[in-house]
C-alpha cells in the first residue's frame, strides 16, 4: 500500500470522515499508550479486495483525542493517512453541518415548524465545513499519483470533488452517497448559495454513485432544477450487498454460540423472537417499532408470553442532544411496555444498548422475524443480513422507505413506517407465515442480499471510473 505522505504515489484513494482504524488513549504512565482498533464494513472489504500492491491510500479524519495523539506521535497504519483537523473545526463540520443539516435534509427529518434555522451560527459552522473539506482535498491532491482514481464518501465531503478538481484536473474523481438524497422540494430548504455550492462540489466529480435508483433520480432532479443539469458528470447505482462468506463463518464462531445460549435463556425456551438491530440514528424508527409491538400484544393477546421483541439499539452520535433524547425515549417506552405487559416469567422487550457484534449475530441466528422499519434509509444492511444469518430463515418486515426495499420488497412484508397498526398486522402475518412460504422467501431474499458483495461493489465503481478514460 502507498504509505509515504505527499509523494504523489497513491493509485487508488478513498476519502471518508471515519477511517478504518481508531486509537484509544489508555492512561498508563505519563504519556499513556495508544490502542488501535480496526473497523469493518464495505469499504474495508473493498480496499482489501484490490490487494496490498495496488497503491491504495485511505484518507480520513482524526475523530478522537486518541486519534489526534496518534497523528502527533507519527503512529499510523500502512495505507492510511489521518488528518489532524482542529477539534473545534471538526465538531462544527461533523456535528454542526454534516449531522445536523445535511443528514437531516437527506433523511427529511426536520420538524419544520421550528427547524432548520439558517442563522449566523449556521454560517459560522459552514465556514468550518469548507475548511474541513479543503483539508481533505489538499491531502488527496498531495497523495494522488498522476491520473489516480479517488473515491470520496458521503455528505461529510460534498465539496471535495469540486475542490480537488481545481487542484488536480488529471484525477478521476468519484463520490459515493451512503444516504438517501433529498428530492428538490426538500433540498430547496437550504439557502440558495449553499445549495448551489453543494451541487457544484458534487458535480466536480466525474462520477457519482448512489445506493438505489430512487436516490440517484432525486439527485438528478435537484441538478435539473437548481444547477442546469448534470453537465459532464455521470450518475450510477451500486446497491451494496452483504458479505455472505464472512457473515456465515463469523456467525458460527464460539463467542456467538455463547451469546446465543445466553440470549435463548433471556428470551425463554420455545418463544418466537422479533429481532431488530440498529445503530440508533433518528431515522431508524425504533420507537414506532416498539409501539407496533405493543399494538400486536393488544390486537393479538394470544402472542403474550409466546413472543419477545429483541431490540439492540446501539449508541450513535451521542454528541447531539436529539440523539441522546431519542435513546432515552427508546429506554422509557421499553420500560413502560415491560412494566405494563410483563409477567414473572416473561419480559416482552429485551433491550440492549451496548454494541456487541457477536451478540448481534447471535440475535440474527435466533430471529423468527426481522423488523426493519426505518423512516428513510440509504440501504439498511441489517435487512440483508438477518435473513441470511438466521438459522431458520426469518421473515423480513421491511419499510418501503428503506433503500433495500428496491431489491428485497417483493419477498418481504412491506410496511409504511408511520403506520403502527399496519406494522402490528405485518408482525402478526410474519409470525404466522407457513414454514414453506417462509423458506421460499428467505431463499430469494438471500439471493438478492448477496448479489453485490462489498468487494465487488467497490471494484465495480473503480472500473466505471477508470473506464471514463
Ligand atoms: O446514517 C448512515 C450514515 O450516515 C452513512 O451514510 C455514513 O457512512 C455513516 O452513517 C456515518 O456514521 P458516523 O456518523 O457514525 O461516522
Amino acid at each position: 500500500m502507498a504509505s509515504t505522505q505527499g509523494a504523489r504515489s497513491a493509485e487508488v484513494l478513498v476519502a471518508s470522515n471515519r477511517g478504518p482504524v481508531s486509537y484509544e488513549l489508555r492512561p498508563d504512565g505519563t504519556d499513556g499508550s495508544l490502542h488501535a482498533k480496526r473497523g469493518g464494513g464495505g469499504l474495508v472489504s473493498g480496499l482489501s479486495a484490490i490487494g496490498p500492491d495496488a497503491g491504495a491510500l485511505w484518507v480520513c479524519s482524526a475523530l478522537s483525542d486518541g486519534d489526534r495523539e496518534a497523528v502527533r506521535r507519527g503512529i499510523g497504519e500502512d495505507g492510511v493517512r489521518m488528518l489532524d483537523i482542529p477539534a473545534d473545526v471538526h465538531a462544527d463540520a461533523y456535528n454542526g453541518i454534516a449531522n445536523s443539516v445535511l443528514w437531516f435534509i437527506h433523511h427529511m427529518l426536520y420538524q419544520t415548524p421550528l427547524e432548520p434555522v439558517f442563522d449566523a451560527e449556521f454560517r459560522r459552522q459552514w465556514t468550518s465545513y469548507e475548511t474541513y473539506n479543503r483539508a481533505f482535498a489538499e491531502a488527496l491532491a498531495e497523495e494522488a499519483a498522476e491520473g489516480a482514481a479517488v473515491v470520496v464518501q458521503d455528505y461529510h465531503l460534498c465539496l471535495v470533488p469540486g475542490m480537488l478538481r481545481e487542484l488536480r484536473p488529471d484525477l478521476r474523481i468519484g463520490h459515493f452517497s451512503h444516504t438517501p438524497w433529498a428530492p428538490p422540494d426538500y433540498f430547496r430548504m437550504l439557502p440558495d448559495d449553499i445549495r448551489a455550492q453543494l451541487l457544484r462540489g458534487m458535480l466536480g466529480a466525474d462520477r457519482l454513485g448512489f445506493l438505489t435508483s430512487r436516490w440517484a433520480d432525486a439527485f438528478t432532479a435537484c441538478c435539473t432544477e437548481f444547477a442546469g443539469g448534470l453537465g459532464e458528470t455521470q450518475v450510477g447505482v451500486h446497491g451494496l450487498g452483504t458479505d455472505a462468506d464472512f457473515l456465515r463463518k463469523r456467525s458460527h464462531e464460539a463467542d456467538v454460540d455463547e451469546r446465543m445460549a445466553a440470549l435463548r435463556t433471556e428470551i425463554g425456551e420455545g418463544r418466537k423472537a422479533i429481532v431488530r438491530v440498529d445503530r440508533t440514528e433518528l431515522s431508524k424508527n425504533i420507537v414506532r417499532g416498539l409501539l407496533s409491538y405493543r399494538q400486536l400484544l393488544d390486537d393479538h393477546p394470544e402472542w403474550r408470553e409466546r413472543v419477545v421483541h429483541v431490540a439492540f439499539a446501539y449508541p450513535s452520535r451521542q454528541d447531539l442532544v436529539v440523539y441522546r433524547e431519542y435513546m432515552a425515549e427508546v429506554q422509557r417506552l421499553t420500560d413502560e411496555i415491560n412494566a405494563g405487559y410483563g409477567t414473572p416469567g416473561w419480559t416482552p422487550v429485551l433491550l440492549h444498548l451496548k454494541d456487541d457484534f457477536a451478540r448481534s449475530l447471535a440475535a440474527y441466528r435466533l430471529a423468527d422475524v426481522a423488523l426493519v422499519n426505518p423512516i428513510r434509509d440509504g440501504m439498511n444492511l441489517v435487512a440483508k443480513e438477518v435473513p441470511l444469518v438466521s438459522d431458520e430463515g426469518c421473515v423480513l418486515v421491511l419499510s418501503r422507505e428503506a433503500g433495500a426495499f428496491e431489491e428485497l420488497g417483493e419477498d418481504a412484508i412491506a410496511v409504511n413506517p408511520y403506520d403502527v397498526i399496519g406494522t402490528a398486522k405485518a408482525l402478526h402475518e410474519a409470525l404466522t407465515m407457513p414454514a414453506g412460504e417462509r423458506a421460499e422467501r428467505a431463499k430469494r431474499l438471500n439471493a438478492a442480499a448477496t448479489a453485490l458483495p462489498p468487494a465487488q461493489w467497490f471494484l465495480e465503481q473503480l472500473d466505471a471510473l477508470r473506464r471514463l478514460g
